[in-house]
């Protein structure tokens, strides 16, 4: 049956590119209309006229002259679906997406659209892996891409990793995802994000930090403004744009990391996503401290405030109705994290076990714990759990 929904769909050149006629078959079956633009690479491994009979449309190529009157214009292409698709994703359609070029029918198709963008990346395990490809991924994400896949696995070229168009089940589930769109259930509500590190000085030049990207702090705090909130992101440093529609506070130390988050209150709920260091350099110095020859320097720490349990234990008024911590643990990972919530009195915890390269990436898998007991979250993309989070944040304040 018709939904009235439509989808864009940008065919790029990869052998994966056969995938993507399956899923013009899985969105008719759903009732969602499917317009596909061919890039020139796309045409070589799938033919217009196959893309056609499958989609029940015209099909797209760079060789229609969309500004024939006779022709839909480009910029009216663009908008007139829900949403735009790009499956398979090259390396190239990827670069061409982030440098914001126009040089071709899909990438300007790309550049004009107002609607959500989903892109099923597709390409060699090396090209992925490539820092130019992971850069492009990361601007792409920060701009609201949604992204599925790849997945890992043995790939036409011959080699093994991750590179693999997501299958069309996957992708079709991702296009639900996004046409479903984000419920406003959280307007109205105030919520206080903390995440990245912060920086401990120890001199002028010199502090103590840890690994914390502040990615999924940032992506919790974009999640909860997506559906409403009012949000103050305290950020400790980080090499990330702020997110857009959310307050960001810049700090530096712990100490400056609890007196804005309590000057952000009074607030519905708060987040503790912050990496904070436990300790600081007792009497940091005023100058640059120089090397003596030969003897070793002993730098004093005392401990830092804890923001989490500060908040949590806040007389009965002051209180946020619902104050959520996040533990990084190596080994023992419930029973630290169930301890932790405990003795700091939070409400819930999100624990997450960083033995395995979740700093600075960009998956995670967590647990959520709360008085009832645990819940594991299947390893996905730090936008996910943050969509995850905020959805629960949604109805805990409902
Ligand atoms: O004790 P631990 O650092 O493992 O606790 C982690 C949780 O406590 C995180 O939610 C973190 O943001 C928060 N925390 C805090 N202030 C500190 C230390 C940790 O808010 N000084």
């Amino acid at each position: 049956m018709a939904t009235g929904q439509s989808v864009l769909l940008i065919i790029g050149g990869g052998v994966a590119a056969y995938k993507s006629l399956l899923l013009i078959r899985l969105l008719k079956t759903a009732g969602i209309g499917v317009r596909v633009v061919l890039t020139r690479g796309g045409a070589q491994f799938v033919t217009p006229l196959s893309v056609g009979a499958l989609s029940g449309e015209k099909v797209f190529t760079d060789l229609f002259d969309l500004t024939d009157e006779a022709e839909m214009g480009h910029i009216q292409l663009s908008r007139a679906a829900d949403l735009v698709v790009a499956a398979p994703a090259t390396a190239d359609l990827m670069a061409r997406m982030a440098a914001g070029m126009a040089d071709d029918l899909a990438t300007t198709l790309l550049l004009a659209t107002d609607k959500d963008v989903l892109i099923a990346p597709a390409m060699n395990v090396r090209m992925w892996e490539h820092a130019a490809t992971q850069a492009n991924l990361a601007t792409l994400r920060a701009r609201g891409v949604a992204v599925v896949g790849p997945d890992a696995g043995d790939m036409a070229c011959g080699e093994y990793g991750p590179g693999r168009m997501a299958e069309p089940e996957a992708i079709m589930a991702a296009i639900r995802t996004a046409l479903a769109g984000t419920p406003r259930d959280l307007a109205g509500r105030r919520i206080v994000v903390t995440s990245g590190p912060t920086h401990e000085p120890i001199d002028p030049v010199r502090y103590i930090a840890n690994r914390s990207s502040g990615k999924q702090g940032q992506a919790i705090a974009a999640a909860l403004a997506a559906r409403g909130a009012e949000v103050v992101l305290v950020s400790g440093p980080v090499g990330l744009d702020p997110p857009p529609g959310v307050e960001t506070r810049g700090v530096g130390t712990a100490r400056e990391m609890l007196a804005a988050t309590l000057a952000a209150l009074p607030a519905d709920a708060v987040v503790c996503a912050a990496a904070v260091a436990d300790y600081r350099v007792a009497d940091a110095a005023d100058q640059k401290l120089k090397k003596a020859d030969g003897a070793g320097r002993t730098l004093t720490l005392v401990e830092n405030p804890d923001i989490l349990a500060t908040v949590s234990t806040l007389p009965g008024g002051e209180r946020p109705r619902l104050v959520v911590g996040f533990a990084a643990e190596t080994q023992d990972v419930l029973a630290y994290a169930g301890a932790k919530r405990t003795r700091k009195g939070c409400d819930w915890i999100v624990a997450n076990d960083v033995s395995q390269g979740v700093f600075g990436g960009d998956d995670n898998r967590v647990t959520l714990i709360d008085a009832q007991g645990s819940e594991d979250w299947p390893k996905m993309g730090k936008d996910a759990v943050a969509a995850k989070l905020a959805e629960r944040i949604a109805t805990a304040l409902s």
